[in-house]
């Protein structure tokens, strides 16, 4: 396995110069899960490797990654791997389970259960991430830029709560209601890890991080501004400020809350560099909202992805204009579902680079 950091020089970094609003020579484009159960490929992997034995396994995320990068000219690749190896990392069982999603046999149900987080260690146990993005960058050859992720810690705190996905929220939502110091010392303890695990992740090579606040959607606007905001403010404080400190160069950071375009002026004052747009809201609108300095990230319907083809074509030509190829970086609006056809990624990554 090649660990060293001495990587190749990039040779498409589009999505990059976007990001920190420089001028690009075509609209990047890159899709939410691109490596994943749409691609015969990736079911193959599947198939005779657990989906965590995936993320854990270098070679294997590797393959994975490289996969949607083979069919699709693509401007970003994304580590493979899942938001919920830090519950995992923390001492939570996580399982993957075949049509049902993630699943936490044992999940928080007191405050008490806080004392189960083992803290000390934590990043050490994610090294496998750190591996993978260092073999990928290497595997990757300059091609373009790898991007790193994590999940925001009202989403990590929401799976780790309902043992799952859910969809209301409620047990999470108790949990701030009734223990709203508990659930602030909970979100507090996710922070802390998000913020190391990224810079681990920086040190490893990620050239970009994505923030996935995907339960944005359950809290109302005053919850994500209370509950979620102050956290996301301190990923983007503390990671600004514990890269500077070691000397390391910061990378641009995106952050996506899905499902909540109500606070998009809010989102543009945190300091993060890319916002991600869900499909609910117009991108011109969304221009308004978050000003001229920060870029803009998405947002087509993944159900769009399922019309005839010139259909979608003419969707993906209209966005694209729409956002215009300043500050822009086209994806979905969340991320790519199983069945989607495969040429419908084609005529997308293809409409994005023709529409300007
Ligand atoms: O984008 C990429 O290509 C990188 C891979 C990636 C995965 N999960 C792989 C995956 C990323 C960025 C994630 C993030 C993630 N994981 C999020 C945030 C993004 C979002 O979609 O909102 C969330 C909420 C999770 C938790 C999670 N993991 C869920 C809810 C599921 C089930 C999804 C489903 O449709 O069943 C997963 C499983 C998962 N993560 C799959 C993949 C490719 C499919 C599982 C499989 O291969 O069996």
């Amino acid at each position: 396995m090649v660990l060293d950091k001495n990587f190749p020089p990039l040779k498409n970094d589009n999505v990059l110069r976007a990001a920190r609003g420089e001028p690009v020579d075509r609209v990047p484009v890159w899709v939410m899960r691109q490596a994943g159960r749409y691609l015969p490929e990736f079911q193959e992997v599947r198939a005779t490797h657990e989906f965590f034995e995936v993320c854990r396994t270098p070679e294997l995320a590797c393959e994975v990654t490289m996969q949607p990068l083979r069919r699709f000219d693509l401007d970003a690749s994304i580590i493979f791997s899942d938001i919920l190896v830090i519950p995992q990392a923390l001492g939570i069982t996580v399982e993957m389970k075949k049509g049902v999603g993630p699943v936490l046999p044992e999940p928080l149900v007191t405050p008490a259960d806080l004392e189960r987080l083992n803290q000390t260690g934590t990043i050490e146990r994610l090294n496998y991430v750190g591996d993978a993005i260092t073999m990928m960058r290497h595997m990757l050859d300059g091609k373009v830029p790898l991007l790193g992720f994590t999940g925001a810690p009202w989403t990590l705190m929401g799976y780790m709560i309902e043992g799952g996905g859910s969809k209301t929220m409620s047990k999470a939502k108790a949990w701030l209601a009734d223990y709203p110091e508990a659930s602030h010392q909970l979100l507090n303890i996710l922070t802390d890890q998000v913020v190391n695990y990224l810079v681990m992740q920086v040190k490893a090579g990620a050239q970009m991080l994505q923030v996935f606040e995907s339960s944005a959607e359950h809290l109302s606007k005053e919850q994500y501004i209370t509950i979620a905001m102050p956290y996301l403010k301190r990923i983007r404080d503390d990671l600004q400020k514990k890269l500077s400190d070691e000397g390391i160069d910061a990378v641009p950071l995106v952050l996506f809350s899905k499902g909540a375009m109500h606070s998009l002026p809010e989102q543009a004052q945190l300091g993060y560099d890319v916002i991600g747009l869900d499909w609910t809201i117009d991108p011109h609108e969304a221009r308004k909202l978050v000003g001229p300095d920060v870029t803009l990230q998405g947002n087509l319907d993944p159900q769009d992805m399922y019309k005839p083809l010139e259909e979608l074509r003419e969707l993906v030509l209209t966005m694209v204009r729409k956002f215009g190829k300043h500050r822009y970086i086209a994806n979905l609006g969340h991320g790519i579902t199983p069945q989607t056809p495969i040429e419908s990624m084609s005529v997308l990554v293809k409409a994005v680079h023709e529409a300007l």
